[in-house]
């Protein structure tokens, strides 16, 4: 993946190839920070770098790379590094800072923060940046977290990459080598929390908080925790009933307290430093608070109450509403689900509980509006929920670079406290000043040998770990880091590989549902053209397309009034046909297929234009992928470009599909006279 060990084609400085470690000796997060120093630079020279003797109190002699804690560092390097964290709000910061010209120091106050900043020089190493380069960094996000949907039968509910790299036959069982290399590429990006297994609980996971299986836990724990990552558990509610304790999961009821109690005593006693819970409860059929009369809050407490001595927190997801729907009832709305069900709670929630929301009030697909739930908690600490693994958006046989898409949703201005509310400041839990916030992404890993499937996928792993960590990066500058860290320097072969990214989530969207209705999928797996697979059924999906027109009335004024949920001025911006984007228009209005949207063209000739499009701009990708033949080594070369020729099929299956859907409701024909299948 991105950490290659090719050797490079420049020198490697001298002083890179000396290094002195500063601080506990045993400490095993700096004792990674300089195995991963050593081993880039044996890799890209050849040569281990010399470790220089520990000289306590001395700067080192020679120019090196001197790592380490800011409380272990030589004076005069203890001054300057103090001086540039000092701005630096988090412990896991760290600064790079120049030394006597030609040496290069990285400090931090924890070891995790040495750890991120030796993978940061690791990184200017293979891009030839100069490495004494002074900067300081500082997460903005404190849990940058990874959700594994992943079964004890080894199966990836939604997985794209092959099976589990956790599970194989109902066990924790896994190649430590390999977990370790995911570890590496995680703590290379700053991811520093892991869930291993699926929010849908099954009876073998269920079983994960018992001494059974605590030691596996534990095993995968131990991998996980020299990268600084820390391991949490999807548990199943109705633990205490399921595994034959209890005749009650009643969160109120003293016999259910006091089993999470015993049950977090028992599992920290295993994994001194375990993170949490992760829960979803009360959604899609899975156990909840509701079936005894509770709320989410009520649930979500008693788990915190039982972790909070250990220092773990609970994490509840806001993924909920009615999955039994009526699509007869034009008022039903499954967007407005979640916040219907969290404001209302809002300031209840401990302090060690998370809220857990996806950036849409939908579910991952290729465009939905921000969920209004951020800017609708402020007295909650909450947490942006992101899906990397591609189920909505080309199921990693599509390429379909998410990073600009989760950057228009960090960015999105919730006007919850004025301008500058945005979702970026609200999840970090700086804009209502909470203890807790972060960004949750989940996994698009297996046992691929390639991680993800499609080897373009990587690069969705890459960024996301890197705007967990600054939102503020920029989604074309992210992807020209990972296809030279991945794919090496070579100009062209960069160009290509960004210009296919960055082109790559315009075309998914251009091709498959149109405005941001949505959900045009085969039920089930989600895969392919369906446009009236959810139409009819009880999952709350519709888009309500007739002979006259097509979308969601969303509105207070006629529609659902899911409007209403946003903050001024966003509320009337989606609620006037005369300000919504055109991107949202369907999501938020049912108009004729003669509707002008401001682009100046009908609803219609949108729609055929678009489908046109996207499947052209996947001819471009081929044909710019084909010219770095004998560029890029043969085998991530071929198998890249089987992808993009199967993706140029259900490109096209999609378009015909979806154009021949609409041509047959409306009978308008396409302006440009192009072919639609009648
Ligand atoms: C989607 C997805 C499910 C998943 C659910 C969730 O609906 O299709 O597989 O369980 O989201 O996020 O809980």
């Amino acid at each position: 993946a991105w950490l290659q060990e090719s050797p490079l084609p420049r020198a490697v400085p001298e002083a890179a190839r000396r290094m002195a470690v500063y601080g506990p000796a045993d400490d095993p997060l700096l004792c990674t920070a300089a195995a991963e120093w050593g081993r880039a630079v044996r890799a890209a020279c050849g040569e281990s770098p010399a470790r220089l003797a520990r000289d306590p109190g001395g700067a080192p002699s020679v120019p090196c790379v001197a790592m380490g804690l800011l409380s272990a560092m030589p004076r005069g390097l203890r001054e300057a590094a103090q001086a540039a964290l000092a701005g630096a709000p988090s412990d896991e910061a760290y600064a790079i800072l120049p030394v006597d010209g030609q040496g290069v120091a990285v400090v931090s106050r924890t070891p995790a923060g040495v750890l991120y900043g030796v993978f940061h020089l690791i990184r200017r190493l293979r891009l030839g940046e100069p490495l004494h380069e002074p900067c300081v960094s500082s997460p903005k996000n404190a849990w940058r977290m990874l959700d594994h949907w992943d079964n004890a039968d080894g199966t990836i509910e939604r997985g794209y990459a092959g099976k589990s790299l956790f599970y194989r036959g109902g066990q924790i069982d896994f190649d430590e080598g390999r977990v370790r290399d995911y570890a590496r590429l995680l703590a290379s990006v700053g991811v520093n929390a892991i869930a291993i297994n699926n929010v849908n609980v099954h009876e073998t996971e269920t079983r994960f908080l018992t001494e059974a299986h605590l030691p596996g836990v534990a095993r995968l724990a131990d991998v996980f925790r020299p990268y600084g990552i820390r391991v949490f558990l999807s548990i199943n509610f109705a633990s205490p009933v399921d595994l034959g304790d209890l005749p009650t999961a009643d969160p109120l009821d003293p016999r259910v307290e006091d089993w999470w109690r015993a049950t977090a005593d028992r599992i920290y006693r295993h994994i001194p430093d375990f993170g949490g819970f992760l829960v979803k409860a009360d959604s899609e059929f899975r156990p909840g608070p509701f079936t005894y009369g509770r709320d989410h809050a009520d649930g979500a407490n008693m788990l915190a109450r039982a972790l909070a001595p250990h220092g773990g927190v609970v994490i509840w997801r806001a993924f909920v509403y009615n999955c039994l729907m009526d699509w007869r009832d034009r008022r039903a709305d499954r967007a407005r689900a979640a916040y219907d069900h969290f404001v209302p709670l809002d300031g209840r929630f401990l302090d060690n509980v998370l809220i857990q929301i996806k950036n849409g009030p939908m579910d991952f697909q290729v465009r939905e509006p921000v969920s209004p739930l951020f800017g609708g908690l402020s007295a909650t600490n909450v947490m942006l929920e992101f899906q990397i693994t591609q189920e909505y958006t080309g199921q990693q046989r599509h390429v379909c670079y998410l990073a600009p898409m989760w950057k228009e949703v960090l960015d999105f201005d919730t006007h919850a406290r004025g301008p500058g509310s945005t979702v970026a400041e609200i999840a970090s839990g700086r804009l209502f000043g909470r203890p807790h916030g972060g960004v949750a992404g989940v996994a698009n890993v297996g046992d691929d040998v390639n991680w993800t499937g499609h080897s373009l996928a990587q690069a969705n792993l890459y960024a996301f770990g890197r705007l967990a960590w600054d939102p503020s990066l920029d989604p074309a500058g992210i992807a020209r880091e990972w296809a030279r860290l991945t794919y090496g320097d070579d100009p062209d072969v960069v160009r290509t590989v960004v210009g296919i990214l960055m082109a790559s989530w315009p075309a998914y969207e251009a091709y498959t549902a149109p405005l941001g209705v949505g959900w045009m999928v085969n039920p089930g797996h989600h895969d392919g053209p369906n446009p009236e697979g959810y139409e009819y059924s009880k999952w709350g999906t519709y888009h309500y397309a007739d002979w006259r027109g097509v979308g969601v009335d969303r509105t207070m004024a006629t529609g659902t009034g899911y409007t209403g949920q946003y903050h001024e001025p966003m509320r009337s911006l989606y609620e006037h046909l005369e300000t919504c984007p055109d991107e949202l228009l369907l999501f938020f209005h049912h108009v004729p297929y003669t509707h002008v949207l401001h682009s100046g063209k009908t609803v219609i000739q949108h729609i055929y234009d678009a489908h046109f499009d996207g499947v052209e701009a996947v001819a471009w990708m081929i044909e710019a992928w084909r010219r770095l033949q004998g560029r890029i080594d043969p085998v991530r070369f071929e198998r890249v470009l089987a992808r993009l020729e199967d993706q140029m099929q259900r490109a096209v299956e999609w378009r015909d599909v979806i154009n021949t859907y609409f041509y047959r409701k409306c009978g308008i024909p396409d302006a440009r006279g192009l072919h639609i299948y009648p």
